[in-house]
């Protein structure tokens, strides 16, 4: 199955600014070994998690979105006025509508920009950049706020160990804009994407419980539980193989060697698997970013949480060459290099 299509758009749009937010609370593996039966140990070496933070009860994903945006917002030097389009990742939306982005959008006063939410899991940031670089290389937007936001402790089965050790809440945003004779001079931008789905691997990593496929039960009182079901084997293989490939498509893309690339920033579900993205470019450990020790799986916050971690901590500089890889549920996955 061909999933992908060259990507010969030329580079127009770039990265003006960061935000990114996660809840409070601390769960750390010890946490959780109290109510499952699991172990440090055992999270550690299979994931690389050591804990990850959890919303609170009234806290939602358009709140958390809210927070990571007036970040981006103020890093860019802009204000809510100038966006024009608000995209949020998301598979946690507030309610099934309206979008979590019109949420977010009233939450900013941002009354200029057109709102929407896109489903691709853990790539949905990714989805949300290519979406918003193509309506900005269009010239028919100028100024988006993407955001990548989940709070997946309301999906997790909190008896399964197979999948609560692995996630974490948290929102992450940018703003992307068409870039200015200053960006042109020290050529940052938004260089080569690759988008990509496989609807024959829904089955591997799936939340039913709320949507069109669920029958009412007898009594509508009772609201069935959504869980998060994944066969984590599967999932790992799919992950490594599509995003190898993907990596390597975006890389060629952008008329890179490997070698080039200052930083990749992957998603952050495990460090086996970024371990073998990683070697499979051949490059040294010291050039992925990982801060899922902190803070597990946030799904499509993941890689927008990152960039903004490794942009506010000088890990990433002016010109840097930075590959962005995810993948999520769907099966989706999305690669992109983009110069910093
Ligand atoms: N603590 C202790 N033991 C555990 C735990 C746990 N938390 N979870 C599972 N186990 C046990 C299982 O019961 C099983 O025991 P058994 O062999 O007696 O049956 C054994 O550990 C499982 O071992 P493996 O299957 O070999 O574990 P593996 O090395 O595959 O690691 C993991 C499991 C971490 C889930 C891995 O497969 C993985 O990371 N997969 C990818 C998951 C992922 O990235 N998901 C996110 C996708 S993004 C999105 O869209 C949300």
């Amino acid at each position: 199955m061909s999933h992908s299509t060259p990507d010969t758009t030329p580079c127009v749009t770039t990265i003006a600014g960061t935000g990114s937010y996660v809840p409070e609370r601390i769960l750390s593996n010890a946490d959780l070994a109290k109510i499952v039966d699991t172990s440090d140990e055992w999270i550690v070496s299979r994931t690389g998690i050591r804990e990850r933070r959890i919303a609170a009860a009234g806290e939602t994903t358009s709140d958390m979105c809210t927070k990571a945006a007036r970040l981006a917002i103020e890093s860019a030097g802009i204000t809510a006025a100038e966006i024009d389009l608000i995209i949020v990742g998301t598979v946690t939306p507030d309610s099934l509508f309206p979008s979590t982005a019109c949420y977010v959008q009233q939450n900013l006063g941002a009354s200029n920009a057109v709102a929407f939410d896109v489903s691709a899991a853990c790539a949905g940031f990714l989805f949300a950049m290519q979406i918003a670089r193509h309506f900005i290389n269009g010239g028919n937007r100028s100024t988006a706020l993407i955001i990548g936001a989940d709070k997946l402790s309301v999906l997790i089965d909190w008896t399964d160990r197979n999948t609560c050790v692995l996630f974490g809440d948290g929102a992450g945003a940018a703003i992307l804009r068409r870039r200015t004779p200053d960006d042109e001079a020290t050529a940052s931008g938004l260089l080569s994407s690759v988008l990509a789905s496989d609807g024959n691997l829904t089955g591997i990593l799936h939340a039913p419980g709320i949507g069109s496929a669920q029958t009412l039960p007898p009594n509508p009182a009772v609201i069935p539980e959504p869980i998060i079901h994944m066969m984590g084997k599967e999932v790992f293989k799919a992950a490594v193989k599509n995003t190898c490939e993907a990596c390597e498509t975006a890389i060629s893309r952008a008329g890179l060697p490997a070698a080039d690339l200052d930083l990749i920033i992957p998603h952050q579900a495990n460090v086996r698997i970024v371990d073998a993205i990683r070697e499979r470019l051949g490059l040294p450990p010291e050039k992925a970013f990982l801060n899922l020790q902190k803070y597990g799986n946030t799904s499509g916050a993941a890689i927008a949480i990152a960039l903004d971690e490794a942009s506010r901590s000088g890990r990433l500089k002016k010109g840097d060459n930075v590959l962005l890889v995810a993948f999520g549920a769907g099966f989706a996955w999305a690669a992109s290099v983009i110069r910093w």
